[in-house]
């Protein structure tokens, strides 16, 4: 029980629209409604400037990270290893999931990125580095964020088989879920890679619709 209340928990902080927050604040404007119309760090440093995309992008991490600190609140220690892996992979899964479906902007929010890796970040750092390296590479040789986000979120499954052993099966399957849900929250990505007609690296400025 005092589980699940965390998870809520959770998905209630990852629900917290960062991108929506600042672009109402500061600009008087909805980001979904701006460059991609996704609320996300990508689309604020498009839409919004360097300055703001980074705090978005900031912001929607420390969601990821905080969302696994709640572990620390249960009022006893999980003694067993694979139980408190598992219980900060389902914290951070639940604040990315609140991140894709805000209950705080009607359920339409980011990709998760930002999110997944301030979770990753919080549980393994070795694996958060290795798919930031992957991240970077695609970058810095497409400079298209959304493929390198891409493939960073398929690198998943293949740095957790190299870092966890065989018995922490709901890490894998964490990791071949969360591969999946990357794919699929950027499906318009992926058609516009595919038409040839997707974003490059974002124009800092801001721009009108
Ligand atoms: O993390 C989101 C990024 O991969 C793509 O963002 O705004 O180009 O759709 P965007």
């Amino acid at each position: 029980m005092k589980e699940l209340i965390l998870i809520i928990t959770a998905y209630l902080i990852g629900s917290i629209p960062t991108a929506l927050i600042i672009s109402k604040s500061f600009f008087g404007v909805d980001i979904r409604e701006y460059g991609s119309g996704n609320m996300g760090a990508t689309n604020t440093f498009r839409v919004l400037g360097a300055k703001f995309g980074t705090i978005v992008m900031a912001g929607d991490m420390l969601k990821g990270i905080l969302a696994v600190a709640l572990y620390n609140l249960l009022p006893y220690y999980l003694t067993n290893e694979l139980d408190r892996t598992n219980l900060m992979i389902g914290l951070g899964l639940a604040a990315v999931l609140g991140h894709i479906y805000p209950i705080w902007a009607q359920f339409r929010g980011g990709k998760g990125v930002a999110t997944l890796f301030g979770m990753l970040l919080a549980i393994q750092p070795v694996v958060a580095a290795s798919c930031v390296g992957v991240f970077l590479l695609v970058l810095f040789l497409t400079r298209y964020v959304s493929l390198s986000s891409i493939l960073a979120g398929v690198a998943l499954p293949i740095c957790v088989l190299w870092v966890y052993n065989e018995k922490e099966v709901f890490y894998r399957v964490f990791a071949v879920a969360v591969a999946a849900l990357v794919v699929l929250t950027h499906q318009k990505n992926i058609s516009r890679l595919l038409k040839g007609n997707e974003n490059r690296v974002p124009i800092l400025k801001y721009r009108d619709r």
